[in-house]
């Protein structure tokens, strides 16, 4: 039996360059894991097989779902001669901008090494990682890193100090793909240099001129009710708050974790979880 704790991220920096010849965009991000998580359990059953459990509905079918295809492939690629049962405990959002479904899909690929003692190194599990999505060789290792290319060309970034937030999820899903797809096909896009050299160097705190994200623009066009909710992160008084990925979660930070709490009072009416920032996308539990 093995458990893995799987952590959501948002993005600090999402900067959309090009469209690709593949259909994919030309991105560069900064990327952070923080704590908001699932927990996956992973056994053996004695016959080869997938069997996936889960207490809250998911959406998308059993066989769409990227723990599912996560085990489908690195079975394909590495037969074994059991199976695995894997029961998802769901607390990340879905279709929310926090990579959940792909910080369950790099768990699983975690788990799944360490449960069959594969011994698999980060270089192979990522390939296996990029065959499934953009986010997911983020998600393997974690903590705060660049993203490069679709998203999976990950370079490791200094650790930001320890900082306490909030994660305010509107009442309404966004899908990424609707989002990219509401991108011009002749749009073209710049890196955020000074932005993106800052978290190089190591930032000495979060703030606000750090951070940008070119896909909030286009998520407004589907969602103008977007604007609303940052209004109402803003009145809070955070040290720095954005849309995290696709949306159409905001997250805030605040300059401790009094004030923090303070703000988690004030939106209490509204879905919002108390985050902090970690320096990894995972954890072996057992
Ligand atoms: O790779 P992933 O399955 O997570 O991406 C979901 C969708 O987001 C893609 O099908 C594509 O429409 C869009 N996308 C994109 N450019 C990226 C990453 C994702 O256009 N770099």
């Amino acid at each position: 039996m093995v458990a893995v704790r799987c952590y959501a991220k948002i993005n600090f920096v999402l900067d959309v360059l090009h469209k690709r010849p593949d259909g994919y965009h030309e991105l560069a991000m900064v990327m952070q894991s923080v704590s908001l998580a699932d927990t996956l359990h992973l056994k053996t059953t004695p016959a080869p097989g997938i069997i996936l459990k889960t207490k809250k509905e998911i959406t998308a079918s059993h066989s769409e779902n990227l723990i599912y295809k996560a085990c489908q492939t690195l079975f394909s690629k590495y037969p074994q001669n059991q199976g695995v049962e894997v029961t998802l405990e769901k607390n990340i959002p879905l279709a929310a901008g926090l990579a959940g479904g792909s910080a369950d899909c790099a768990g699983t690929l975690h788990g799944l090494n360490k449960l069959f003692q594969l011994g698999l190194s980060l270089a192979e599990l990522t390939d296996l990682a990029n065959t499934l999505g953009s986010d997911i060789a983020f998600c393997l290792r974690g903590g705060t890193a660049l993203a490069e290319g679709r998203g999976d060309k990950i370079t490791l970034l200094p650790p930001v100090p320890l900082s306490y937030g909030l994660l305010l999820k509107p009442p309404f899903p966004l899908s990424t793909a609707s989002v990219y797809s509401a991108i011009p096909r002749s749009y073209t896009g710049e890196r955020s240099q000074a932005k993106l050299e800052s978290f190089q160097k190591g930032l000495p705190a979060l703030s606000q001129d750090c951070l940008h994200n070119d896909l909030y623009t286009f998520a407004q066009t589907i969602k103008p009710q977007l604007s609303d909710y940052l209004n109402q992160i803003k009145k809070t008084g955070p040290t720095a708050y954005q849309m995290s990925g696709s949306g159409p979660t905001i997250f805030a930070f605040y300059s401790n974790r009094i004030q923090r709490d303070k703000a988690y009072q004030l939106l209490q009416k509204e879905e919002v979880y108390p985050i902090e920032t970690v320096t990894k996308g995972f954890e072996l539990l057992s």
